[in-house]
């Protein structure tokens, strides 16, 4: 069972939907410590209410950037962490932390990479005017929102849409890909081969017949 620790900055939907995936038994792993830079941030709440042990690193505590960054993978290490889970965190890792996890640290963009990496993924897309959005999980790297990518996924954005309807329809995405892509790591089927990611051990001759149109005729 991998031991996983998240990486919060607020709300923690996603943070939730990986502790129902642990709860149903989809992901074969235990949440050991979920870690907040806003001492604010309403998934301390729910990591609490879930029995799940929580800490406060404050990025505005460290005037160093690597001094944060320590703390962040002592109190990981603390809690055993194989897998480090970046669940909405509003903060870029430094080299420090991937050196300590290495190839074991993973974000979801609400995007799909590499087009609109950075802050507000959705709004940049939306004001791009793409017709399919979404988003994706990936490894994560030195540079921001670039590492080997696991799962993606894209919503259509409709005519009639405003900027959070369409954010919603994304987060709706994130909540179904990030636990999966959490639960193929868990289960030893994600193999790095460069920039690619080989996902083993399942059948997608169904994938090569599908695909997602955002102008059905
Ligand atoms: C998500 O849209 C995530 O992709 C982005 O920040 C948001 C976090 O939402 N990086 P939540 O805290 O998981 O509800």
């Amino acid at each position: 069972m991998t031991k996983i620790g998240v990486l919060i900055s607020g709300s923690g939907s996603n943070l939730q939907s990986i502790i129902e995936a642990v709860k149903s038994g989809r992901i074969d792993g235990e949440i050991t410590v979920v870690i907040s830079n806003d001492p604010e941030a309403y998934g301390l709440t729910r990591a609490a209410d879930n029995g799940i042990a929580t800490r406060v690193v404050k990025h505005g505590d460290y005037l160093k950037r690597q001094d944060f960054d320590k703390e962040l993978v002592r109190v990981l290490q603390a809690g055993g962490v194989e897998l480090v889970v970046l669940a909405g965190f509003m903060r870029v890792v430094g080299t420090l932390l991937l050196e300590a996890f290495p190839d074991r640290v993973i974000n979801i963009h609400p995007a799909i990479l590499p087009a609109f990496p950075g802050t507000d993924g959705q709004a940049q897309a939306f004001n791009y005017g793409v017709k399919l959005a979404g988003c994706t999980v990936h490894f994560v790297d030195e540079k921001v929102d670039h590492g080997p990518i696991i799962i993606q996924a894209a919503v259509p954005v409709l005519a009639g849409d405003s900027k959070d309807e369409l954010k919603a329809r994304i987060l709706k995405c994130e909540h179904k890909i990030f636990p999966q892509a959490i639960a193929l790591y868990c289960a030893g089927k994600l193999r790095i081969e460069g920039r690619r990611v080989v996902i083993t051990g399942i059948d997608e001759t169904l994938l090569s017949e599908q695909a997602l149109i955002s102008c059905p005729l």
